[in-house]
């Protein structure tokens, strides 16, 4: 079994194809939010989590229930790695929000967030997912910047890889 899981929340599939390519290169497994896998939380070392941003700035529906999962999940001495899917054009003032409320709230739960992201190359003016100057994950806006997409994950990943435990 791997050490790695991918946990993500999807609307429309752009979560999840980014989960799937992430899981992919990473050999980690993958979970949909929606099929309530809190009992998958205690089973790896290094957990993957990612979210679409919907409405003004919430989390993607499915990750509502599940993120009461993960606060009330033992963390300590786990790896965390995060990634937001957003649309910075349309909405700039809450630019992969959702990412940072899964932020918030693992962030004092004993774990080592890992997988910080320069914000150079997007452009948005606001977004709860910066945390002193970088993002706390890695953005990817498929509305906008696609062609982007592989690069973004492809550096991310091998960065993750090394930080991983
Ligand atoms: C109703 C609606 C509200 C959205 N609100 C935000 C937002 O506040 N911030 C943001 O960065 N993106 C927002 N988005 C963009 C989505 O997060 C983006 O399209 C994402 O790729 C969708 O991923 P998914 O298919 O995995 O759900 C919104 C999209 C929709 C349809």
């Amino acid at each position: 079994m791997s050490n790695k899981a991918i946990f993500y929340g999807s609307d429309t599939g752009n979560t999840e194809a980014a989960a799937k390519q992430i899981a992919a290169k990473l050999q980690a497994d993958i979970f949909d939010v929606a099929s309530n896998p809190k009992d998958k939380l205690a089973e790896y070392k290094n957990l993957i989590l990612g979210t679409s941003t919907m409405g003004i700035g919430d989390l993607q529906d499915d990750w509502a229930s599940f993120l009461s999962d993960v606060e009330n999940a033992d963390l300590n001495g786990k790896a965390i790695a995060l990634f937001g899917l957003g649309d910075a054009d349309m909405y700039p003032d809450s630019f992969v929000d959702g990412m940072g409320e899964i932020y918030n709230t693992v962030k004092a739960k004993g774990c080592k967030i890992v997988g910080q992201v320069d914000t150079d190359g997007y452009e948005f003016d606001a977004s709860t997912a910066v945390v002193d100057g970088k993002f706390v994950g890695l953005p990817l806006d498929e509305d906008n910047q696609s062609d982007l997409t592989n690069e973004r994950i492809e550096v991310w990943v091998e960065k993750i890889r090394n930080e991983f435990i």
